[in-house]
């Protein structure tokens, strides 16, 4: 038997930020039979999840290419892995039943054909909606999770602030520090986002980024004694205007540099004086080395829920079609929250 699988690629590598006419939806047709024995299975996607760390991928060349097999160059024509939430339709791999719902890296694409030895796992839902486990409860929390607890190893009473904070990790890191007991100022795009932040998420302050013209006077303003900790989604001039605003012992989380993907020009060049004087520690990190905390991340995470301590923000856009303008809304600020493609009803 065979299906029609329509999925979405890049017709040339993307250099700058993404257009419109660098994607492609391909129709081809997928054979639903399979070696036996092969270890393979065939999915149906049911929702993927739209990430910035793509776009380096799309590039012809990205320094994170040669680092981690997830962050490999994108081949235009070919399919694009991406974690999401499929059912089995065919199953060569004894782990794996027809019908069994699966988590885990699919491809942006209605069907995928999954080798053997590719990280996918079984999905026990718990009642919680599909896109909790792609998003929130899967890398994007464990990323704000593991760069907030494990990186800058927060007291009570520190002074966070987290950048692109109502975006799918900056918020939750926000929400971390709060419920931790810091003090958290967060920035963003719009002055919804600044209003949603403070009032709904619990932010002690927010402000528009977009509004300000000296960095680091407004984050003088903000932290008139200092920045413990700053999560950095952004990189460049934000960076800079942070680091200059850090206290002694300082913990820089450099989580994502958003707004150097798309701008080759773009650099961060902080006040490496200052760094060394004031002992301050800036750490990359990559959420796939904290999986140890994971089942720490997941019990806390629940509890917090279940008591409505944490809210949960996604953006969900539906059909496969829609891919591309949601990763590119992504790079102008279109989200609130998680961004996530719905491409199939369970
Ligand atoms: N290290 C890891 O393991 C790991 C894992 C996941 C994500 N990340 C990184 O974490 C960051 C956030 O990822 P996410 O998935 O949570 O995305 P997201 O924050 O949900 O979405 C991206 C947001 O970034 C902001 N943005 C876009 N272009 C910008 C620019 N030029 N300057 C400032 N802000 C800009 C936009 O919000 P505004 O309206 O506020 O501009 C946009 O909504 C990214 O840098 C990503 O690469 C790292």
């Amino acid at each position: 038997m065979e299906v029609t699988n329509k999925y979405v690629t890049i017709k040339r590598h993307v250099e700058g930020t993404p257009k419109e006419s660098d994607f492609e939806i391909k129709t081809v047709t997928l054979c639903l039979s399979i070696d036996s024995g092969c270890g393979d299975i065939i999915v149906k996607n049911l929702m993927v999840s739209i990430d910035p760390y793509q776009i380096n991928r799309m590039k012809s060349y990205s320094s994170s290419h040669e680092t981690i097999s997830y962050a490999k160059g994108i081949v235009p024509g070919e399919e694009i892995e991406a974690y999401g939430v499929a059912r089995v339709l065919v199953s060569e791999n004894p782990e794996f039943e027809k019908g069994d719902l699966v988590i885990g890296v699919i491809t942006w694409g209605e069907y995928s054909k999954i080798p053997s030895g590719r990280m996918i796992r079984k999905l026990e839902p718990m009642g919680l909606p599909l896109s909790y486990h792609v998003g929130f409860l899967g890398f994007s929390g464990l990323t704000a999770y593991a760069g907030l607890f494990e990186i800058c190893k927060p007291k009570k009473g520190d002074k966070v602030f987290v950048s692109a904070a109502s975006g799918s990790v900056g918020n939750l890191v926000g929400q971390y520090a709060k419920l931790f007991g810091c003090y958290v100022v967060g920035c963003a795009g719009s002055n919804k986002k600044v209003k949603l932040l403070k009032e709904k998420l619990g932010f002690d302050e927010a402000f528009n980024y977009k509004e300000e013209t000296d960095l680091k006077s407004t984050l003088k303003r903000y932290f008139p004694d200092g920045i413990d900790i700053y999560f950095d989604n952004v990189g460049a001039e934000m960076q800079e205007a942070a680091i200059s605003n850090m206290n002694t012992h300082g913990r820089v989380a450099v989580c994502g540099v958003i707004s150097e993907y798309t701008d080759s020009g773009k650099r961060a060049a902080p006040d490496m004086t200052s760094v060394i004087y004031k002992r301050i520690k800036i750490q990359g990190f990559l959420a796939g080395d904290y999986m140890h905390v994971y089942p720490d991340f997941l019990s806390k995470t629940n509890d917090y829920l279940s008591v409505g301590k944490l809210q949960v923000l996604e953006d969900i856009s539906y059909g496969l079609e829609s891919i591309p303008c949601a990763f590119m809304g992504l790079f102008r600020g279109d989200n609130i929250g998680k961004k996530l493609v719905q491409i199939a009803e369970e």
